[in-house]
């Protein structure tokens, strides 16, 4: 099926809305965590959430790419981020703290971690990722969906978004100088975020 017939049909809208139901469903649990927190501790653990729901073209290449059959119990098996979400933190410890919160939700399931913080990819990149599963409440059934929760601190997004739009945007020439750049750039970011959660602690 192409993308376009692909938009088309009634089961994928369903399930186009059931992953947003899913967006909700996460952002909100954000949302009280954060409540709590503020009222605590007097301060909140993350500054945004931005999420988005991948566009029907995306969904398409993705399963083409990776040689699935186009279809929505297929995307449902397979795709583990059509719906995606990204919380900014202001500091590095305050990212784990709300993961573990999230994860520790007695009705969320932790499909997959990567600690891209303690492990960075080799071009510098920093971010925790999680795939979970959370349930959605319909009018006549409760169903788990799959969403991608990226935690980054904003140090580690401004690195993330200049790099994205540096790196996919044009064809790089002196690839292996502005590699190295990047990532030492990557590497001043982390320096930051430490000393900044340092100065935190010296103040509360
Ligand atoms: P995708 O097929 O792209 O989803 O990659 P993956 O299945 O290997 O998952 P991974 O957790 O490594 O990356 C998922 C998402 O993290 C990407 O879609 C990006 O949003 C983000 N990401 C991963 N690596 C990089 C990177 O090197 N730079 C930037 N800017 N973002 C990245
Ligand atoms: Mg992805």
């Amino acid at each position: 099926m192409q993308a376009k017939k692909l938009r088309e049909t009634e089961p994928f809208n369903r399930l186009m809305m059931e992953y947003r139901a899913a967006i909700m469903e996460v952002e909100t649990r954000l949302k009280v965590l954060n409540e709590e927190f503020s009222q605590v501790y007097n301060r909140n653990p993350f500054e945004s959430i931005k999420s988005r729901l991948k566009t029907p073209t995306s969904i398409y290449a993705k399963m083409a790419y990776k040689g699935y059959p186009v279809t929505v119990e297929s995307i449902r098996e397979h795709l583990t981020d059509v719906a995606g979400l990204r919380v900014i933190c202001s500091f590095p410890d305050d990212i784990y703290r709300l993961a573990d919160l999230l994860v520790k939700q007695d009705d969320f399931i932790l499909l997959r971690k990567k600690d891209y913080i303690s492990n960075p990819k080799d071009n510098g990149y920093r971010s925790l990722h999680l795939i979970l599963s959370v349930p959605i409440f319909l009018s006549n059934e409760k169903k788990y969906m799959k969403a991608e929760v990226q935690f980054r601190t904003i140090a580690m997004d401004f690195w993330a978004s200049l790099e994205h739009k540096l790196k996919y945007k044009k064809d790089v020439e002196n690839t292996e100088e502005i590699e190295r750049k990047l990532r030492a750039c990557a590497d001043s970011i982390e320096a930051l975020d430490y000393q900044m959660q340092d100065i935190r602690d010296k103040i509360k």
